[in-house]
């Protein structure tokens, strides 16, 4: 445990880039004095996936309940807080300006420092709120706009060895799920589905199996799921069940083959123990998580899984992030920080194709 006047500083953290609104306190000595956090869910289940006008329009409805809400749980006031960190991408637009703009709103009122936090930077460091974990570290990252594989070297030094080309893993999930009628958000309910599916009933790709590098694909697979489901006359439970399993399954291989060259590249760059840390929704997957939990043990490397509610989007991981830069570097960003809809954790990595790729 931290002492002195760092372990006791507060960071509000605020989350608005997708369809969960977010506010937490977090303080530097890794307690969550509060963590709330309210999800669209409702709002896009009729559309089959996120609105961005309707998330925003939510964010702007929500977050500063949800402020008054966290400050409230916490028993704080807002001249408590050290430091006003939000999510200033990537992310969809509308409701990062949303959140940026509350964030500096605060700051300015109360006279503390705003920080402007790389929504990616959240995820890779956010299982570092248990206290064990320490740098470096390769973090897959699996969510519903993101896919990729990074290095984590530090506060501030991530070098991403792979990410997708087309699809984020959970968009995979989500889209195939709508196509078969599954509902919104996908990844559960075909996760639900496979449980009663025959996954060798139908034989699917595995994207860039064997292929060198750590890169991601799930375009493909994505196509192949349809052609299967539109070949079915009068599609039954069972169809639906045995197609889910088959397509779960294909992506846990693909995702495996992926990042077995991963752990072998990081393996080569820092020897010694290896932990592998998942961060994202996708990461909540039983068949995902048993196949990379035996990648791992084979590969000699440790399987971190972070409790479910610090791998999807939370507020929390924003005010440690916050926290964490402000340790390595005590500098506030200007009120003038421009909301990022594309901001890539790692500069020097090549630039990606995809309509999926927000990073
Ligand atoms: O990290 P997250 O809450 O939000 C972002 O996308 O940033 O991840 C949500 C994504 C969705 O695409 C959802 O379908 C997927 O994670 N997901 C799952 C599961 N639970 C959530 N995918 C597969 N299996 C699951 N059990
Ligand atoms: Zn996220």
């Amino acid at each position: 445990m931290e002492r002195g006047y760092w372990g006791r500083m507060l960071a509000l953290g605020i989350e608005s880039s997708c369809d969960e609104t977010a506010a937490a306190l977090v303080r530097a000595d890794r307690t969550i004095l509060a963590d709330c956090i309210l999800s669209q869910f409702e709002d896009h289940r009729p559309y089959g996936g996120v609105v961005p006008e309707i998330a925003a329009r939510a964010h702007l409805d929500h977050v500063d309940h949800l402020i008054a809400a966290a400050l409230k749980q916490a028993d704080v006031t807002l001249d408590q807080v050290d430091l006003i960190a939000a999510t200033g991408g990537p992310g969809l637009i509308g409701g990062v300006i949303v959140g940026v703009t509350t964030g500096k709103a605060l700051a300015l009122a109360v006279n503390k420092p705003f920080l402007a936090i790389n929504h990616l930077e959240g995820h890779a460091l956010s299982a570092r709120l248990d206290p064990g974990l320490a740098f470096p570290y390769l973090l897959l990252l699996v969510s519903g706009g993101h896919c990729q594989l990074l290095a984590v070297e530090g506060v501030g030094r991530y070098r991403r060895l792979g990410a997708t080309i087309d699809d984020a893993a959970g968009e995979a999930f989500d889209k195939v799920a709508k196509l078969m009628g599954l509902g919104y958000p996908g990844g559960p309910a075909v996760e639900k589905a496979a449980r009663q599916g025959d996954p060798a009933r139908f034989d699917l790709p595995r994207p860039m199996r064997g292929r060198p590098g750590c890169d991601f694909s799930f375009s493909g697979l994505k196509n192949a799921v349809r052609l299967a489901w539109t070949g079915l006359v009068s599609p039954t439970d069972q169809d639906r069940a045995d197609l889910a399993a088959a397509f779960q399954s294909a992506v846990a291989d693909s995702m495996a083959d992926r990042v077995k060259n991963g752990l072998i590249a990081f393996q080569n760059r820092y020897p010694g123990a290896v932990k592998l840390v998942l961060a994202g929704g996708v990461a909540a997957n039983q068949a995902i998580r048993a196949r990379l939990s035996i990648l791992a043990a084979k590969r000699g490397a440790e399987l971190v899984a972070p409790p479910m509610k610090l791998c999807t989007d939370n507020g929390a991981m924003i005010a440690w992030a916050g926290l964490e830069r402000w340790r390595v570097n005590p500098t506030p960003d200007p009120l003038s920080f421009a909301p990022r809809p594309r901001w890539p954790l790692d500069p020097e990595a090549a630039k990606l194709p995809g309509a999926g790729v927000k990073a």
